[in-house]
């Protein structure tokens, strides 16, 4: 990659610990420079997925933090607790073309958002991708570059289900015989992809075959005109939310699709844990395409988080027109309620005000004392608008979204939705004033009321940064979400948007070294050092909720150059920290072990924790993979080529000569004109017969 004179001029998203890197490593030994590996990670492999451009777009071209290549980083530990690095590429048809075309042929989600994009710009860029992936026969335009699960045939903790497995399959052995679990990429314009463990090879794209009926996600459901076999609809077939839900004791898998062509725009499915579909693509009305990055689940109930942010063509055709993507503040917020498997049972709930939320952190059932469902509950990470779809673009934000100013926050925010037939929110309010995203908690926990939720904050500043810079995450937070539940409870029922704890991230880090502790911790990261996602990972014999680690991936930004661009010196290279949940407040001294990685982990999206029993389980390969080169091999190999075809004049791509330019700008009206003149001159001689 080229080195911009001025680091300001490369986008936000692309420079610093942003920028991608082009080494994959394989196993490489790494060494653990403070403290001890925890014994609960031997055996076991963490794994963090993101966006990594192998050519990034070039300087002033269009770019978005969710685009880019997936590849996937990984810190395995052997049995004796030898942490090893790898980082491979997903293997998707899109890499191969991008690295025949050196440059990526999808359209940019920035330019679908760009209130500045033309009509035009949009429509030939989405044809001319689509015309690429058909040339190609790339049935799946997805770089899969989202989050990564774990899931798989006999997953759940619940011997009675552990019981009717057993029956359905009719031979106990299978689940140790066959496993079947697996490592899914995932990104929600395309299927999952299936990666083998540790090594992160891509096997290939898992479209979740019923082993009973066959059905897959490729095959189609619902309403199928014979056009619509022709058309873009069937594109997103195969489409998965990147956020799937595993149910943590019946070991079932929720799902949903969207669809931006063809109504109902959302396909809700649940797989149980023999891999059997259960409810297969039943239609939810969503009023018109949404783009919906996340949803929640309780134990018995789904919710669908139907917000304004639409994503839909006939936003291009509105009167005025409007992106392709677009926050539509006449919409209100809406969640779409329903059991688990009764999709058709559903209540809607409004809210007016349009929000968004990106990811939810958890949802429960709240029952009376006669086992009657009273509540779902719900926390989410919401935005009051849609900046930070535009600022991951380094997009001008729109006015609108810019008025609520600085009370624009995203924050923890908890929902409870009644339940006994009043269709009304009962509770809504923020639980703290930091901001507050990509929540997570211990696994086995999730769908039940648990104690504690973490998620990443920063001292100053906002997660949706304004034009020109990029959120970065100087601080993890832990909340005691039940006692800020109810301590907000207590304030009265209906909607508050006055946060429970109203202390800023410096009042509590404060607070905590007055001796004052309170329901949020925070792990503030030494001056310069950034992390990402934390992961949680349950200690042996734990006998509270906090007992375990964090583990997330760490960035000294000193080892960046004076012009910002990221130092390739030996020690450079970023490290993971395991920190102890219990006591994040004590800073370094909480950090159990640092492990040092040869090279830099950008800054990146989700990630998670295979443990050493669950690897075990890992489906075979029918076939041994063939090798698959290293991104080093792959980039010379395709500049090998680009260069090879400019000698014999024949480029793939290049830029155009401005005599070419004017050519390719003129030869359409010539053409018309030149027709034009030939039907003038047929219909003038056929007259004149005719005379
Ligand atoms: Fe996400």
């Amino acid at each position: 990659m080229s080195t911009p004179s001025h680091s300001s001029e490369v986008h936000p998203f692309l420079r610093g610990n942003f920028a991608p890197v082009t080494q994959e490593y394989v196993s490489h030994p790494c060494q653990v420079v403070h403290g001890q590996v925890p014994q609960e990670l031997f055996g076991g492999q963490y794994i963090r997925n993101g966006g990594n451009p192998v050519y990034p777009p070039e300087q002033g071209r269009h770019y978005h933090w969710f685009d880019g290549d997936g590849m996937l980083h990984g810190v395995f530990f052997d049995g004796q607790g030898r942490p090893s690095y790898t980082n491979r590429h997903l293997a998707t048809p899109l890499l191969t073309m991008t690295l025949l075309l050196l440059r990526s042929p999808l359209p940019s989600i920035a330019l679908l958002i760009s209130p500045l994009s033309s009509l035009h710009r949009i429509v030939v860029a989405i044809l001319q991708a689509f015309l690429i992936a058909l040339r190609a026969r790339m049935g799946v335009l997805s770089v899969a570059n989202t989050s990564v699960i774990w899931w798989g045939r006999g997953l759940g903790l619940d011997e009675l289900e552990e019981d009717q497995v057993e029956h359905v399959l009719g031979a106990s052995e299978m689940l140790s015989n066959d496993p079947d679990q697996r490592l899914l990429a995932t990104c929600e314009s395309g299927p999952p992809l299936e990666v083998q463990l540790p090594s992160l090879q891509t096997i290939g794209w898992d479209r979740l075959k019923d082993p009973f009926t066959g059905e897959s996600l490729a095959e189609r459901r619902g309403r199928w005109e014979w056009w619509k076999r022709f058309g873009l609809s069937r594109v997103q077939e195969d489409w998965m939310t990147a956020h799937p839900r595993v149910d943590p004791l019946d070991g079932s898998l929720l799902l949903y699709s969207t669809q931006m062509f063809d109504a109902p725009h959302v396909r809700y499915s649940v797989i149980d844990r023999t891999g059997r579909h259960v409810i297969w693509k039943e239609g939810i009305d969503v009023g018109r395409a949404k783009m919906m990055h996340d949803f929640a689940a309780t134990r018995t109930h789904t919710i669908l988080l139907n917000l304004p942010l639409t994503l839909s063509p006939h936003n291009l055709f509105s009167r005025p027109p409007v992106p392709l993507i677009h926050f539509d503040r006449t919409l209100p917020s809406e969640f779409v309620i329903f059991p688990r498997l009764q999709p058709q049972h559903l209540i809607r709930f409004r809210d007016p005000e349009p929000s968004l939320i990106f990811h939810t952190a958890n949802a429960w059932d709240e029952y009376d004392g006669n086992g009657c469902l009273q509540a779902v509950n719900m926390l989410g990470c919401r935005f009051r608008s849609a900046k930070l779809v535009y600022a991951a673009g380094a997009i001008d934000i729109p006015a609108v979204e810019k008025k609520f100013g600085a009370g624009d926050v995203v924050r923890l925010q908890y929902y409870r939705f009644d339940m006994t037939g009043s269709g009304k929110i009962i509770h809504t309010f923020p639980l703290s004033a930091i901001p507050f995203e990509f929540p997570t908690l211990p696994p086995l926990l999730g769908m039940s009321p648990a104690r504690y939720v973490y998620g990443c904050t920063m001292r100053s500043g906002l997660f949706d940064e304004p034009l020109g810079g990029a959120a970065k995450v100087d601080c993890i937070a832990k909340l005691d979400v039940l006692e800020l539940i109810e301590r907000g409870r207590c304030r009265g029922v209906g909607k508050s948007m006055e946060p429970v704890d109203p202390r800023s991230s410096a009042e509590i880090l404060k607070d905590w070294q007055d001796g004052v502790s309170g329901p949020i911790e925070i792990f503030a990261m030494p001056a310069g050092w950034y992390a990402q996602e934390p992961r949680f990972v349950p200690r042996y014999n734990g006998r509270k909720e906090d007992d375990g680690f964090l583990f997330t991936y760490v960035y000294d930004e000193s080892h960046l150059l004076p012009d910002g661009t990221p130092s390739s010196d030996g020690d450079a290279g970023s490290e993971l920290w395991v920190i102890d949940a219990r006591r994040l407040s004590q800073g370094m001294s909480a950090v159990v072990a640092r492990i040092k990685l040869p090279q830099r982990v950008p800054y990146g999206l989700h990630g998670t924790f295979v443990p050493g029993s669950a690897m075990r389980h890992q489906r075979k390969v029918e076939q041994s993979l063939p090798p698959q080169d290293l991104l080093q091999d792959k980039l010379a190999r395709s500049r090998l080529q680009n260069f090879v075809s400019i000698l014999f004049n024949r480029p793939m791509y290049r830029d155009k000569s401005k005599a070419e330019k004017v050519i390719l700008a003129l030869w359409l009206p010539i053409g018309v004109i030149m027709l034009a003149l030939s039907i003038k001159e047929v219909t003038s001689y056929v007259v004149l017969k005719q005379l």
